[in-house]
């Protein structure tokens, strides 16, 4: 059947975006579908690029690219001495958001995956696997992974190069090919199920953006390096600390208070039902917690931590023989009518009994 052409307007969007994120893997993340979502895959926009410039050689639309904001001036004579002014070098993330469903009606069904830290140094991904399996089998309409997918320990400042710990940090190169290897054992779980996946991203991918201040030589290289990874597996993905709405009930890696820190200590989730007006869910200190709120006047808010899904048993080196209380699993959960309405634990060992 033959296809529908595409409006004009994708074909100048695909032709702006190229221009302005330099590069069709990144640019493709930006790219509006055609039912109006956000996001396509490489392939598929670098075909939609091919399309505009054929469109724009035919004059069917019109496009010119502007100056880049790194070229010199038009005065600016190379044969002199003097130099152009340098380029501003401005660190900028650039993230896509999902959309919140309009209004919390209908029923919209999760596979929440906590803190999964991929790492090097956890070679076998087949949990990774084991949760695409699962993703399959209840045919849920989204994947949410809460954050530190990836541990990033290469970008880490904890431990400084020309300590021992530091010299055992694996490279950037092995953390990325880790995680690709890790999204891969997810997608062939899957087995071709085809869901909507997104992060919020955690503390250990904003390593990414930590790093790059510390060294603006190579500002926007490690992020997109890490970020592409994501996208090319056709993930989408949001800032540290911002929120993404399912059904309105709000998810974030951790909220963070009016000092931009994330809530801590034994009772966090009391004083983020108390600062929150939506249903909460998010991770990062790797301990489930399901929690009601009531409110006045028959309100009620759920306070939801998905906990961790590292291999069971697992504790990262740094909690050391720390009281951790860490839980290992995902949840599934129901939104429906703006709350959460079902929240059921699924233990790692459980996944693995099934599926391993
Ligand atoms: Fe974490």
């Amino acid at each position: 059947m033959p296809q529908k052409p595409l409006p004009d307007h994708l074909l100048v969007e695909a032709l702006e975006l190229l221009h302005e994120h330099g590069t069709a893997a990144r640019a493709a993340h930006f790219a509006t579908h055609p039912d109006g979502r956000r996001g396509l895959s490489r392939a598929g926009f670098q075909a939609r690029v091919n399309a505009a410039r054929e469109a724009r050689r035919i004059g069917q639309i019109e496009w010119a690219e502007p100056a880049r904001e790194t070229e010199p001036p038009p005065d600016y004579d190379r044969n002199k001495t003097d130099k152009p002014p340098a380029p501003q070098i401005v660190i900028r993330p650039t993230y896509r958001v999902a959309a919140m469903a309009a209004d919390g009606r209908g029923k919209t069904r999760l596979i929440v995956i906590g803190d999964a830290h991929d790492s090097p140094s956890l070679p076998d991904k087949s949990r990774f696997r084991w949760m695409g399996r699962l993703v399959a089998e209840r045919t849920v309409d989204a994947v949410l992974q809460i954050g530190d997918f990836a541990s990033m320990d290469s970008l880490s400042r904890h431990d400084a190069n020309d300590t021992l710990r530091g010299k055992l940090k694996p490279s950037f190169l092995e953390d990325i090919r880790s995680f690709k290897d890790a999204l891969s054992a997810f997608d062939e779980g899957l087995n071709g199920y085809k869901v909507e996946k997104h992060c919020t991203l955690g503390n250990h991918e904003d390593r990414a953006l930590s790093f790059e201040n510390r060294t603006p030589e190579i500002a926007g290289l490690v992020e997109s390096n890490a970020f592409t990874v994501l996208g090319d597996a056709n993930w989408t993905f949001s800032p540290y600390g911002a929120w993404t709405f399912y059904g309105g009930v709000g998810a974030t890696h951790s909220p963070l208070n009016i000092m931009g820190k994330a809530y801590s200590g034994l009772y966090s989730e009391n004083q983020i039902s108390r600062d929150s007006v939506h249903d909460v869910i998010f991770g990062h200190t790797h301990k489930r917690v399901e929690r009601p709120y009531p409110k006045l006047n028959h309100q009620q808010l759920t306070v939801l931590n998905v906990g961790c899904s590292l291999p069971h048993g697992h504790v990262e080196p740094y909690a050391k023989h720390s009281l951790t209380g860490w839980t290992w699993g995902v949840y599934e959960v129901e939104i429906e009518r703006g709350r959460i309405q079902k929240a059921h634990w699924i233990p790692m060992l459980e996944l693995e009994e099934r599926y391993g």
